[in-house]
């Protein structure tokens, strides 16, 4: 029989997470580098090991769902037993009426991740050629890869924005989709507006942009930043990607949508899993899009958490990137690996090393008293090596 336990092990997961849990109250030696490892292993500690953490790894909300959106979770899971075609139908409305769009012109996935692969099986397959900066966030990449497209991998600047004149002379030569990530994870760091514009008038007529705003809404107080969706541009071949994993704080209910001409979202929703949205996901996120007061309290809330963060790495002569998201990538002068060890010893994780960047680490910004803990962990690592 597939017990649990044999299960995990065939993971390759169990027997060390369940040696760590016994001898640490914060086993996370367990825990693999890549944010699936974790969550593995969080639950391979049955949640002991989640509730003990401190999680600054994967830029999630620390403050949990918007009060709101909590109790319509709570009010929808009677409802679990029922195909969720009324919850959809509510869901896509709201996204419409708040865009100002039609509904045909939203497809909803398991995630923005979701959006990002029938993105890429809409548009990408042999003989085109997928675009993306490095670093970014890697998924569209991998998605990319599948299907046999080309990738061409674009560094950011020297301020860390996207180099659109470099990624436009390399749309030039095959149908492209373009992937720009803005704010751009894993750097916190912005493409300003006016550029995008001026590179979206230039794209190729055989070619896409698939825009990932997944960190929107800690970006809108900069005048550099416009989302798509708030200032949208009449090119058919824009496609916009939102999730409620962040601003939201429902990662854990995988929810994302994109937004492009119906032409293009049937292409793409042709590659979507058929009801990808679970009844509580969708109406959680009506309510979460209805109450633009908690929301904007939480945009508030970030942007003193990360106003904080960066006073405190001030005073220790360290210099993040200029962060327009709910976390920071900093130069911690040694390698990332050797800090995520450190960290992690100390019951923290923090984001992991990404390409070319090898001394840098990314946090995400936790509530105030773990970013404490933070600090207090941050001020022993000199020791430590
Ligand atoms: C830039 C970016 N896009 C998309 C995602 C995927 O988010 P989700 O699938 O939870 O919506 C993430 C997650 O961290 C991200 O950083």
């Amino acid at each position: 029989m597939l017990t649990r336990r044999s299960f995990l092990q065939s993971l390759g997961v169990g027997a060390a997470a369940g040696a760590a849990l016994a001898t640490s109250p914060f086993p996370l030696g367990a825990f693999e580098p890549s944010r699936h490892g974790q969550a593995v292993g969080a639950k391979t500690a049955l949640g002991a090991t989640r509730a003990n953490a401190i999680l600054l790894n994967s830029n999630e909300n620390a403050y949990g769902p918007l009060p709101k959106t909590m109790a319509a979770m709570q009010e929808a899971i009677g409802w679990a037993n029922r195909y969720p075609d009324f919850d959809y139908d509510a869901l896509i409305w709201t996204i419409s009426d708040l865009h100002k769009i039609k509904p045909q012109q939203v497809v909803t996935g398991c995630g923005s991740t979701e959006i990002l692969r029938v993105a890429v099986a809409a548009f990408l397959g042999p003989g085109k050629k997928l675009i993306v900066p490095t670093p970014t966030f890697e998924a569209v990449g991998e998605y990319a890869a599948a299907t046999g497209a080309e990738i061409e991998k674009i560094p950011l600047t020297s301020s860390y924005a996207h180099d659109l004149d470099a990624m436009l002379a390399k749309a030039a030569s095959m149908p492209s989709l373009i992937y720009i990530c803005n704010p751009n994870n894993p750097t916190a760091s912005l493409t300003p507006r006016k550029d995008l514009d001026g590179f979206v008038s230039q794209l190729p007529a055989n070619s896409y942009v698939l825009i990932d705003e997944a960190y929107h809404h800690f970006a809108t107080d900069s005048s550099d930043y416009a989302s798509f969706l708030d200032r949208p541009v009449d090119n058919s071949r824009v496609i916009v990607a939102r999730t409620f994993s962040k601003i939201y704080g429902m990662a854990g209910m995988r929810l994302g949508y994109g937004v492009s001409t119906i032409e293009n979202t049937q292409r793409m929703r042709s590659f979507q899993t058929q009801d990808n949205v679970n009844m509580v996901a969708a109406q959680a996120a009506v309510a979460a899009l209805q109450d633009t007061a908690e929301m904007q309290t939480a945009t508030r809330r970030n942007a003193a958490d990360r106003q904080e963060f960066f006073t405190q790495a001030g005073k220790r002569g360290l210099k993040p990137i200029p962060s327009f998201a709910n976390f920071a990538m900093m130069d911690a002068g040694r390698p990332a690996t050797q800090v995520m060890t450190h960290f992690k010893q100390n019951g923290i994780l923090i984001g992991r090393r990404f390409p070319g960047m090898d001394n840098f680490v990314r946090i995400s910004f936790g509530k105030p008293a773990e970013m404490q803990k933070f600090w207090a962990v941050w001020d022993r690592l000199g020791a430590s090596s």
